[in-house]
């Protein structure tokens, strides 16, 4: 089953709650940081301020310390050429990261799935004015399906894409809530699966209650879905 791990979390959690860790304060503190998130979030998602704050092994000491805790999703929207897209996944699966976001545009996705690669998001439709890739949007599902691809990223601030992607059977990641426009909770109502919030979350003075706050208003979305 695709995410099994992920959709394992979210059940034993009651949340579909993953937090992007960006932020310089909070990257300086992770095991406070995820003794807070512990109880609610079920991901962290993490990109190049986290690798270039913690480095690969301060990356892998946290997956190792908190893999059954939270699915790890790794955000560097690789782009390049099949065999160093694979290579990045093979260290990324090395480094403990669950799952990493993958760009679809560039295509050669077939040769570089292979092996002991962690699960691949592939980005639809970004959260800013992402016009060109848009443009492509029902191409890019067509080209997910048929490499095998079974998450999006589809941004929450993209409403009428949400519900498209849903259809198709994939599992939809949204974020670019909050700073970036998107409503908590909206996302999920149109059909994604899980919200991905960074700032919103981090960057509150009460954390916990920050999360507690979205997540209850995530789960109200859901009953009435
Ligand atoms: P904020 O602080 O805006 O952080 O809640 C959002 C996080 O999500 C990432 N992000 C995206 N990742 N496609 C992606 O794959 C997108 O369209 C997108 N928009 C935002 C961003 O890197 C940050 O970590």
């Amino acid at each position: 089953m695709a995410f099994e791990k992920l959709w394992k979390l979210a059940r034993e959690k009651g949340s579909r709650l993953i937090v992007a860790v960006d932020d310089e304060r909070a990257l300086n503190d992770m095991p406070g940081l995820l003794e807070k998130l512990e109880g609610l979030a079920v991901g962290i998602k993490l990109g190049f301020p986290a690798l270039f704050r913690l480095g690969p092994e301060g990356i892998m000491d946290i997956t190792k310390s908190w893999g059954d805790a939270f699915y790890f999703l790794a955000d560097y929207k690789l782009a390049d050429i099949p065999y160093i897209v694979n290579l990045a996944l093979l260290k990324l699966r090395e480094l403990g990261f669950d799952g990493a976001t993958v760009h679809m545009f560039q295509r050669g996705l077939e040769e570089a799935l292979k092996g002991e690669v962690p699960d691949v998001i592939g980005i639809a439709s970004m959260s800013h004015k992402s016009p060109l890739l848009d443009r492509e949007f029902h191409a890019s599902l067509r080209y997910a399906k048929g490499v095998g691809v079974k998450g999006l990223v589809i941004g929450a601030t993209k409403k009428e894409l949400i519900g498209e992607g849903k259809k198709e059977g994939f599992t939809i990641f949204s974020p670019g809530i909050g700073p970036q426009g998107g409503e908590v909770a909206e996302a999920l109502r149109l059909g994604s699966d899980f919200e991905i919030v960074g700032r919103a979350v981090v960057k509150a003075d009460d954390v916990e209650e920050a999360v507690r706050r979205i997540v209850e208003a995530e789960r109200k979305a859901l009953s009435n879905r």
